[in-house]
């Protein structure tokens, strides 16, 4: 195949990207306020640069009640002012563009909110309306419709709500997630042209990508059937008339050299890979490895079967640990159980913070040595650890939709530490912040960390840095004994990793790249450990 010549790289950039995701409410606020703002993400632009990544995709930065935390958009083509303007979006965009950031916007296509003008069009205009027609309203079950039109359960793991709300005029409306967040009817044609506009929309203003909301739950069959009934195909979770919707958005993105990011959360590989044939999207997020425990098998396997699925389309697989939905890696590698599962989430499990940091330093390189694009979530670079939030500030509605057993995810989305010495850590705010930071916070603060050789963001800055090593060849993997990952890449790079109690000896190299931890007095590499080395 030869080198890629540097214009095809270039459009192909996504395939081996590494891309920082900004929860901008969390980020940096540049107003004081307590909220983080695009004024804030840029004057944090060098920084984003330093650390050397190729793109940031922005959680929904839109107009928005935030009943969650803006995947509730009430008008696209508007920013929320809590955030700043559209035309501060557009300088945000060119100035990244400049330092050699592509950006990355949220589509939330499966609902909107409740203050969306078609939704407040629909409730004004009544039942039996055409504009009615744009959600999914129906009559109630019962003598008198009193009951839910059918038994969806909420798509908020925890959550015992229903998915039904009934108006004072006798309909119900569906909303898999909150009521503020009421699903549109992607049967409607309107629905289908307002979503290619907003793509559109963005596109003209210069993202290179769009990451698509609930990616597969779009499509409802429109009998609304029960799911006791076991109904198949399943009503509304990953339905074939969705493709036909992704291959008209993949001719929309080719005008503009446009890439999508699914979030296509699905148990069946097969299933999954459907979604990244050449003509729909160029990637999703791999939840399975997101989901993995801190297990050399079961991690050799989430890889294996990674990267089987998506070599018959031909789509690069993405490599994520964690992001604004989940435990913090740090935290979650320092449990007991060390897999992700929204079900087992709970408060107060403990954590061992120095065992999660190691292995979450482990998990840096192994992920950024694998072939495909790389995610990394803001603070996931400084070693940032789950928050617990006091539960009289839980914003999160998953929290407040379970009636408080889960403990939602605002642990993962408190205000990052930029200077251990100022107010809230350098946050920027002159008031609390919107969520509160925990009192060790400083700890991880980026000015202390950059002083710092051995700090998490020290070996994030190298690590990315060094990625180019490993080239564009395909994983093989090499011998090893039992609980050591070792795989070599093209260019003759090899990445080890060390989950197992004894200290394992190195393959055969001409030198150590990099190190997630010191290696014993024998040139041994220890448990949770890896290393880059060139053969
Ligand atoms: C997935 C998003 O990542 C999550 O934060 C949100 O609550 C749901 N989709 C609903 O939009």
């Amino acid at each position: 195949m030869g080198q890629p010549t540097p214009a095809r790289k270039d459009r192909d950039w996504w395939r081996s990207a590494v891309i920082y995701q900004v929860y901008v409410r969390s980020f940096a606020d540049g107003d004081g306020d307590g909220t983080g703002d695009l004024a804030g993400v840029r004057t944090r632009l060098p920084y984003l640069a330093e650390l050397g990544v190729d793109a940031l995709w922005f959680t929904p930065w839109y107009l928005s009640p935030l009943k969650d935390g803006g995947y509730d958009v009430a008008d696209y083509r508007t920013i929320d002012p809590a955030f700043g303007t559209l035309a501060e979006a557009e300088k945000l965009i060119a100035e990244a563009r400049e330092l050699g950031i592509r950006t990355i916007v949220d589509i939330v296509p499966n609902h909107v909110s409740d203050q969306h003008p078609w939704f407040r069009a629909a409730l004004a205009a009544g039942p039996g309306s055409p504009e009615r027609e744009l959600f999914h309203f129906r009559r109630g079950r019962g003598a008198r419709g009193e009951l839910p039109p059918n038994d969806w359960p909420s798509q908020f793991a925890g959550s015992t709500e229903p998915v039904w709300t009934r108006l004072p005029d006798g309909d119900w409306y569906l909303h898999l997630f909150t009521p503020e967040q009421p699903d549109l009817n992607w049967a409607h044609p309107a629905v289908r042209q307002e979503h290619e506009d907003i793509l559109r929309f963005w596109f003209e203003r210069g993202v290179a990508g769009v990451r698509i909301d609930s990616a597969a739950l779009l499509a409802k069959d429109p009998d609304l059937p029960d799911l006791a009934a076991h109904p198949r195909p399943h009503p509304f979770v990953d339905r074939d008339e969705l493709h036909d919707v992704y291959r008209s958005w993949r001719r929309v993105a080719d005008e503009y050299d446009g890439v999508f990011v699914g979030e296509v959360w699905l148990p069946d590989p097969g299933r999954f890979a459907r979604y990244l044939r050449p003509d729909e999207l160029h990637t999703a997020f791999n939840f399975s490895f997101l989901s993995c425990p801190w297990d050399a098998a079961r991690l050799r396997e989430a890889i294996d079967t990674t990267l089987a699925e998506h070599a018959p389309v031909g789509a690069p697989a993405t490599w994520v640990l964690c992001n604004h939905d989940v435990t913090r890696t740090v935290t979650r590698y320092g449990r007991e159980d060390t897999a992700f599962d929204f079900a087992t989430k709970a408060f107060g499990t403990p954590a061992d913070p120095v065992l999660g940091t190691r292995r979450a330093r482990a998990a840096a390189l192994l992920s950024l040595a694998l072939p495909g694009a790389v995610y990394l979530y803001q603070g996931e670079e400084l070693g940032l650890p789950e928050a617990e939030i006091p539960a009289g500030r839980i914003q999160d509605p998953m929290y407040l939709r379970s009636r408080g057993t889960d403990p939602g995810r605002d642990g993962c989305r408190v205000p990052l530490p930029w200077a251990a010495g100022l107010p809230y850590a350098g946050f920027g705010s002159r008031k609390e912040p919107w969520l509160p930071q925990p009192p060790d916070w400083p700890m991880y603060a980026v000015d202390r960390q950059q002083r710092d050789p051995h700090s998490m963001l020290t070996l994030y800055r190298r690590a990315v840095a060094l990625r180019p090593e490993f080239g564009e060849g395909p994983l093989t993997w090499l011998p090893a004994p039992e609980g050591v990952l070792a795989f070599s890449r093209a260019d003759g790079v090899l990445c080890v990793v060390n989950l197992a109690p004894t200290p394992a000896g190195l393959p055969a190299h001409s030198r150590l790249l990099l190190g997630s931890g010191p290696l014993d007095e024998s040139g041994r590499l220890p448990q949770d450990t890896a290393a880059w080395l060139r053969a």
